[in-house]
């Protein structure tokens, strides 16, 4: 049982999904290794009688087939005792409901001591004895959840008086994510967490509040009555999106591996950066995240696992999602797209650079045609354009274009050096002497060039090179 598979993450965010079941607006939880390690999480729900505490310690003691409330979280009637379990040999709880206060442990040696499931139960004395016992002390109505003898959790990250904190983090990352929703407010209420004190800040993976977020047109289909609903987003390009957009994007490691997907289960985010094989996750799709929301009525189709972190859609939703990726990819390529486009939009005919398709391979050539180049070529001899030419070919062929595929691969941004305003009067003079020299008229040399790079992605163009005309 202790090796179902849980992650401190994973354990944390179920003992949440309880809390949040049991209408708590507030989840605090507590660590340190005062007087010996421990992790605490106090909640202010409608807590447990002394009847219920124990029917909620024993395994599978709330039927899977039950229906529940469409706000519960659980499932299984596992996962108080299995994900506490997973990570620590002494789970206590602590429960207080309308003033009645009471206490139960499971605790490891003891068991194995006595050789049977044996269920200590707590004294008013000893609770209050108990770590962060104060935290629920002044409430009529609360739960606190206490793991001590933390023995798998150091197994897992070493020696606590050092890893604790680091290990919390991630905790803390997990959290603000699979909970993005509830501190949010969603579903209509205050939900707050705080690990030491600290708030936890919800992280959107949509990126909602970036104006460039692109949201679809939301959908709606039935299974067995029950209506899964279907919202497409689209994230900004990289390139717009701030240094913290940007950490919350990148949630399976890139921005890339995240598209997907993302599973809500009561707005509890379970499954998420994935395709489930229905289009593979290519490099235009990677700005396609797709929200799902499902309600927990329809738990027994999708082969839920324990954790509630896998599971697989089963086939009447699958083909529905299926229909709704194909048209959802198409708005992220456009994203990528649409910037090579502009480019060529405001220089009309004379981009710097063409893209040239040839039977299933592509390459990249600077445009003999662009004005600056042919404005050069006009005052050079015809060797000396050949020459020139010959280098361009050069440049051409060893264009690092792999290296650019990787970066941006990584999520790096592509920001190329800007000619300083010397630079570009300088350019500009040259440009005007050649034009001038095949006798050119400045009219026209100013509204061809105020369109074209680089002087299109200056902010006053046509002023630029007046003036150098004008000089
Ligand atoms: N923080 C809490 N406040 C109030 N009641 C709780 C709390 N935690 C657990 N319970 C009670 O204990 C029961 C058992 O919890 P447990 O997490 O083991 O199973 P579950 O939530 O029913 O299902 P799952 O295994 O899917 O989590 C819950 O159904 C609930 O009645
Ligand atoms: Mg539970």
């Amino acid at each position: 049982m202790r090796a179902v598979g849980y992650t401190l993450r994973t354990a944390v965010a179920d003992l949440i999904d309880n809390s949040i079941s049991a209408d708590a607006t507030t989840v605090d939880i507590f660590f340190g290794d005062q007087p010996e390690p421990y992790l605490a999480m106090a909640d202010n729900g409608s807590g447990m009688t002394a009847e219920v505490a124990i029917a909620a310690m024993r395994l599978a003691g709330t039927s899977p087939m039950k229906t529940r409330h469409p706000k519960d979280l659980g499932r299984f009637g596992l996962g108080l005792k299995t994900a506490s379990l997973s990570q620590c040999r002494d789970l206590i709880v602590i429960s207080k409901r309308n003033g009645a206060l009471c206490g139960f442990e499971w605790n490891i040696d003891h068991m194995i001591e006595r050789q049977t499931w044996s269920l200590l139960v707590l004294a008013e004395e000893e609770i209050r004895q108990l770590p962060r016992f104060s935290e629920i002390a002044d409430l009529a109505s609360g739960t606190l959840v206490i793991w001590r003898n933390l023995d798998r959790l150091e197994a897992t990250v070493g020696d606590l008086s050092s890893a604790f904190d680091t290990a919390m983090m991630d905790v803390r990352d997990h959290l603000a994510l699979v909970f993005h929703r509830f501190l949010a407010g969603e579903h209509d209420g205050r939900f707050s967490i705080s690990m030491n004190r600290v708030p936890v800040k919800g992280s959107d993976p949509f990126l909602e509040s970036n104006k460039a977020t692109q949201v679809g047109p939301s959908e709606s289909f039935s299974v067995e009555d029950e209506r899964i609903e279907v919202r497409p987003y689209t994230l900004p390009h990289l390139s717009r999106m701030s240094s913290a957009d940007k950490n919350r994007a990148q949630i399976a490691g890139r921005v890339r591996d995240s598209q997907g997907f993302y599973i809500y289960r009561g707005l509890r985010l379970v499954i998420w950066g994935t395709w489930f094989r229905i289009a593979p996750k290519d490099d235009l799709g990677k700005l396609a995240r797709v929200k799902v929301d499902i309600p927990n009525t329809l738990d027994h189709l999708w082969s839920l696992d324990i954790k509630k972190a896998s599971a697989a859609p089963p086939p009447q939703i699958r083909d529905n999602l299926r229909r709704i990726a194909g048209r959802i990819v198409e708005p992220s390529r456009r994203v990528h797209l649409y910037r090579g486009r502009i480019v060529q939009e405001q220089s009309r005919t004379s981009p710097m650079w063409n893209v040239v398709d040839d039977r299933g391979t592509f390459r990249y050539e600077i445009n003999r045609q662009h004005p600056a180049l042919e404005m050069l070529a006009d005052q050079m001899s015809p060797d000396d354009v050949t020459q020139l030419s010959s280098v361009l070919t050069l440049l051409e062929s060893t264009f690092p274009v792999e290296d650019a595929y990787n970066r941006l691969g990584q999520d790096e941004s592509h920001s190329p050096l800007q000619p300083t305003a010397p630079e570009l009067e300088g350019l500009a003079s040259a440009l005007w002497k050649a034009h001038k020299a095949s006798g050119g008229d400045s009219e026209l040399f100013v509204s061809a060039m105020s369109s074209i790079e680089p002087f299109a992605h200056t902010s006053a163009p046509t002023e630029l090179l007046w003036k150098v005309v004008n000089d």
